[in-house]
């Protein structure tokens, strides 16, 4: 491990939001998830004596595949609990089982309905709780995120982003992970999709450090220009009630070669995945030379375990 991967104490327990971590703390972690990408030889038992658990409530690949491998490469044991049949605070209070996972686990990494259900966990348990997406954030894809955008622009405080569509999880942490590392985000959904005021305000407070601008707007061609072009499903994991209703929304909202060729010309596509190709964007682009998403994809497993490493280490 080099000097710069040393593992700091960072400023909260959890992450829950990305408003818990300081810019700086971000670009710690940055930095270490660069150093294990390029070889994880150093890092292969800094975790060797931690055990993690993961409760899910809702399907997954990547979050699943990318932390227990990601912890299984830094020494830790991983173990995922299935709770797609019954929810977290069912069986038990959710007190209670932060209570009993303590008394053998390192660390909880839990993907849930309602954000509420993490800040009970957190609030019970003595040891960290990781968001593993909820319906309000999932910061560990936008710190994989940041991650990738590092690695395609030399100076992040000079790029625009422009997210297209629903405003709500990965929307969300995105508008956070732009205002703490100053980078310009524009935020473009249909009329009644726009994001939570409350998020919002909170990344335009932290934006007035370090710069960055934050846009909302409707009109798609608001992407013109813009760095990075971001979408995201219309339909997120428990709204498929609602999913004919939102396919008409969002009609208007799909990447296109048109929303591309009208971005910066050296413009990345990025989506969090899973992907439907013909809805939330064409396979032309998805499937095109500037698509990142499988960078993404992998980036989310050293983003992780830089995080792991700084909290656990
Ligand atoms: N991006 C993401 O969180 O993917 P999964 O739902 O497959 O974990
Ligand atoms: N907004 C999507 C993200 C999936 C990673 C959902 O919540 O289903």
């Amino acid at each position: 491990m080099n000097t710069m991967t040393q593992p700091m104490t960072l400023s909260s327990k959890d992450l829950l939001c990305l408003s818990q971590l300081t810019s700086q703390e971000i670009e710690q972690i940055l930095t270490t998830a660069i150093d294990m990408k390029n070889g994880y030889g150093s890092f292969n038992t800094s975790l060797s004596d931690k055990t993690m658990v993961m409760l899910f409530e809702k399907p997954s690949l990547r979050t699943r595949m990318s932390f227990e491998v990601g912890f299984t490469k830094l020494g830790g044991s991983a173990i995922y609990l299935d709770h797609q049949g019954n929810l977290l605070g069912e069986r038990e209070s959710i007190s209670d089982y932060a209570l009993n996972l303590e008394r053998w686990v390192d660390v909880i990494v839990s993907r849930t309905f309602k954000h509420d259900t993490l800040e009970q966990l957190a609030k019970a348990a003595s040891i960290p709780i990781i968001n593993a997406l909820s319906d309000l954030y999932h910061p560990c894809q936008a710190l994989a995120d940041a991650l990738t955008l590092k690695e395609n622009f030399a100076d992040l405080k000079q790029i625009k982003l422009a997210y297209i569509g629903d405003g709500n999880n990965v929307c969300h942490s995105l508008l956070l992970v732009a205002a703490k590392l100053g980078f310009d985000i524009t935020v473009i959904s249909p009329q009644d999709y726009s994001p939570n005021a409350q998020v919002v305000r909170l990344a335009e407070k932290i934006a007035t450090t370090t710069g960055s601008i934050i846009a909302l707007t409707s009109d798609i061609q608001a992407a013109s220009g813009h760095h990075a072009i971001y979408t995201d499903t219309w339909v997120s994991m428990g709204q498929e009630q609602s999913q004919s209703q939102r396919h008409d929304h969002f009609a208007q909202y799909q990447v296109t070669e048109e929303v591309m060729a009208n971005a910066d010309a050296d413009a990345i596509f990025m989506h969090c995945l899973p992907a439907h190709r013909g809805q939330e964007v064409v396979a032309e682009v998805i499937d095109s030379p500037k698509s990142v998403v499988f960078d993404q994809a992998e980036n989310r497993m050293h983003a992780q375990n830089a995080l792991m490493l700084h909290l656990l280490a």
